[in-house]
């Protein structure tokens, strides 16, 4: 194809080999432990201890554990894509990059454009959950945060007295960005050594709740198990499991966060495999029995509530242990943050080095070896995005964005089959390409279980991006203006 066309592709040998050239001054710190537990870190957060409550309570009600089933079932078909391409073409650029070798450069840009979705906008989102969970740990103590500096501009915030004022600026939620930023100037292994911390301690919350709660179910909670459709698509029935699985999709994101730390990894072909895999299924097998033993200590219809895991502790009757739970959701919270930005630069690292980003997004730092420039522009917008938007119905726009970026990963394996069938691949899915179209078939089911509000928005996003393109990286793209 013509390298000038909008849908020039790249090879994977071109991509490998320029890769190779980019990375030189990243630092090769990860192993398969620290890149599970970037998987972990990734994973475990709003999703679980944020909305499941409301997910079980207004659609799914006990049936939400089949929710989280199906949302494992679509990452593992996704997963096992990610695995194989990760593994075969090892560079920062994740989706991004498997798009560009596949259907060529501008839906490549869009892809980029849209991962901004999942990564920068998910990390906002995140960051809105973990300003609430500090802000609760900190009323524990008996120190009250101005509540005006604790919710976005407009919104309604409630205080420890029960009285509420109107936001103005999310304070705490644009701090944590901002510091996490910093760490990620300062180093990969250091971000690395804290994500590993913080993933053990909210590892061991979560599976403490398990323990102290197992024995408390009360199993008539649990019936009806699927309770009756109210007449609504997506009010309980069989469409409100579907709805809660588009629901709980979010807890989901970020185990392809994974992939962008390519470059970084020792190994690779072995490791990006066990790092994406293991965590995946890490966490379905927590989240289906903590959504079980939360379902059966207290009644669904009670779980409509910002923090349905500390709900659920209250039957436990051990009053520390709330403290507890949020000190595991403060932590599982500040690493699936760290991750995503640390994703959004390493995309944007690429996209640079292609021409489709200004260089300042791949500037490397010559001693901490950190792309701290893109960072710090990418952390501060994040920070102000957290600061001020009231992020409620971001939520699904992260979802729908990111399985999108799935269904390309899932399409690309099977082109990448064709196209290039002669690669040595260190890790195969099986059975393509039935599984990567099963991957493909859930991804579409969970998108049209979202509301059509959200769609539109996507629409909105996506063309913005093709503006930007044709102003922009069109002219700039490197491999456009290579003869
Ligand atoms: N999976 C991540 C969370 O639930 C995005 O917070």
């Amino acid at each position: 194809m013509a390298r000038s066309t909008l849908f020039a592709r790249k090879t994977v040998a071109d991509i490998c080999a320029s890769g190779e050239a980019q990375g030189q001054h990243l630092h090769k710190s990860l192993g398969a432990f620290s890149i599970t537990a970037m998987g972990i870190g990734a994973i475990i957060g709003a999703g679980i201890f944020v909305l499941t409550g409301t997910a079980a309570a207004k659609y799914a009600g006990p049936g939400i554990m089949l929710s989280f089933a199906i949302g494992g079932i679509a990452c593992a078909f996704v997963g096992l894509c990610y695995a194989e391409l990760a593994a075969l073409i090892p560079v920062s650029g994740s989706t991004y990059t498997y798009t560009y070798a596949t259907l060529g450069e501008l839906f490549a840009w869009i892809i980029g454009w849209d991962l901004i979705l999942e990564y920068a906008m998910g990390a906002a989102t995140v960051a809105v959950g973990w300003s609430g969970y500090f802000t609760s740990f900190l009323a524990n103590f008996g120190i009250a945060l101005p509540g005006a500096l604790t919710g976005s501009p407009g919104s309604v915030v409630t205080l420890a007295d029960g009285t509420t004022v109107t936001g103005l600026f999310n304070l705490p939620a644009a701090a944590i960005v901002l510091l996490l930023t910093a760490l990620l100037i300062l180093g990969t292994r250091e971000s690395a050594r804290l994500n590993n911390l913080m993933v053990g301690v909210k590892l061991f919350v979560v599976v403490a709740f398990i323990l102290m709660g197992i024995g408390l179910v009360n199993s008539a909670h649990w019936t009806p198990f699927i309770p009756e459709n109210t007449g609504e698509f997506g009010s309980f029935g069989w469409s409100g499991i579907l709805r809660g699985a588009a629901v709980v999709f979010f807890a989901f994101i970020g185990f392809d966060a994974v992939s962008t730390a390519a470059q970084e990894a020792k190994n690779p072909q072995r490791d990006m495999p066990i790092g994406i895999l293991g965590s995946l299924l890490i966490c379905t097998a927590l989240y289906i029995i903590v959504s079980a033993v939360m379902t059966g200590l207290v009644p669904y219809t009670q779980l409509n509530v910002a923090d349905p895991v500390a709900k659920a502790v209250d039957v436990i009757g051990i009053p520390w242990f709330s403290i507890l739970i949020k000190i595991g959701a403060i932590a599982g919270l500040t690493t699936v943050i760290l991750v995503l930005l640390y994703g959004q630069s390493r995309v944007f690292f690429t996209m640079s080095h292609d021409g489709l980003l200004p260089k300042v997004f791949s500037h490397v730092h010559p001693r901490l070896r950190t792309p701290w420039l893109s960072q710090a522009l990418i952390g501060t917008i994040v920070a102000v995005i957290a600061a001020l938007v009231p992020i409620d119905i971001l939520g699904e726009l992260v979802s729908i964005g990111t399985l999108f970026a799935f269904i390309l990963v899932c399409g690309a394996v099977i082109y990448l089959r064709k196209s290039e069938g002669q690669l040595i691949r260190p890790f195969k899915v099986p059975g393509v390409p039935i599984v990567p179209v099963l991957g493909i078939a859930f991804c579409l089911l969970l998108m049209a279980a979202l509301p059509l509000d959200t769609w539109i928005r996507l629409v909105v996003w996506l063309a913005v991006g093709f503006v930007i393109y044709f102003a922009y990286g069109r002219h700039h793209s490197v491999l456009r203006n290579t003869p």
